[in-house]
């Protein structure tokens, strides 16, 4: 179907600032100044996202696990239903993006949107500085706005994705990748500079009585946002266990991922 859009929003959650990026470079892409729902912080994502009939939505997210972070599924399920015009984004740590891609699809499609574009761009891995080194880096911000572009064009026409095209193999349902893994973290007491940046930005808000000292464990999703934002380097993983396990996923994901995106074939040339 095509679409009259009258309003653009985008809406990401992006702890490390990867996927915050790729949505950004994608919303150039689209020439759009569009309305931003950011959904990392708890204090946003208890405000109601009210959305246009016809509204166009660019969802961006992080894979975690194979799959979506559980409070971004949670939010996805409570949006208003309507037939309006969505691009579905993932962003996963050269490791892989598994069925996140497709759960994000499926979330979208109970909610009555039509998927007219998908991605799965890759950003530099919330556990390591080794894995996805410095990315999206300017080739993946440029094919992030190319894909922008190719929305754009999308939203005149009546194509949309199909779900066999994001099901790699016969699989109906989505493979379950297990919960992320808990995660243990030290702090250096003299590198700490009690600046509290990653109580500010801890998306779940783990840390007790918002001491940078103690992270509730209950609460922590394990997105290293305290690792990746801290300035002084003062937060690091303590668990021998985890960091072998990081050190297999470095091994093995040697080889830069390119992104994948999912857009009718041959577009017409952008008109701009
Ligand atoms: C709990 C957790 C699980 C993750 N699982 C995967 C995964 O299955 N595959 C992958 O390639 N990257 C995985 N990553 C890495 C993130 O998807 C990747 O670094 C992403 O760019 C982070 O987005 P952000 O910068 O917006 O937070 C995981 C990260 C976390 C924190
Ligand atoms: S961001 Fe780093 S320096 Fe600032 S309070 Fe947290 S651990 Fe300490
Ligand atoms: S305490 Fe846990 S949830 Fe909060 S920023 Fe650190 S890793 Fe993320």
């Amino acid at each position: 179907m095509a679409h009259q859009v009258i309003r653009n929003t985008i809406v990401y959650f992006s702890p490390t600032g990867t996927t915050r990026t790729v949505a950004k470079s994608i919303a150039q892409g689209l020439a759009i100044n569009p309305r931003e729902f950011d959904l990392t912080l708890s204090t946003e994502r208890t405000k109601t996202l009210l959305l246009d009939e016809a509204e166009f939505v660019l969802f961006a997210f992080p894979v975690y696990g194979g799959r979506l972070p559980g409070l971004v599924r949670e939010f996805l399920v409570q949006l208003p239903k309507g037939r309006r015009p969505v691009a579905a984004v993932v962003v996963y740590g050269n490791v892989g993006y598994g069925d996140a891609l497709l759960e994000l699809y499926d979330l979208c499609v109970n909610r009555d949107y039509e998927v007219k574009a998908a991605a799965a761009f890759v950003g530099e891995h919330s556990y390591s500085h080794v894995l996805g080194r410095d990315r999206p880096n300017s080739a993946d911000k440029e094919s992030a706005r190319v894909f922008g572009v190719g929305i754009r064009q999308t939203l005149f026409g009546n194509w949309a994705v199909a779900r066999e095209a994001l099901a790699r193999g016969p699989k109906s349902q989505l493979r379950n990748y297990g919960i992320p893994p808990s995660v243990n973290f030290a702090l250096r007491p003299h590198a700490c500079e009690a600046c509290r940046l990653c109580v500010r930005n801890c998306p779940v808000g783990a840390f007790q009585n918002g001491d940078p000292k103690i992270i509730d464990p209950g609460k922590c999703i394990a997105c290293a946002a305290c690792v990746k934002l801290c300035p002084h380097n003062a937060r690091t993983f303590a668990d021998d266990d985890f960091l072998d396990e990081v050190a297999m996923m470095v091994a093995s994901n040697a080889e830069a991922k390119r992104p994948a995106t999912f857009l009718p074939p041959n577009l017409p040339e952008y008109m701009g």
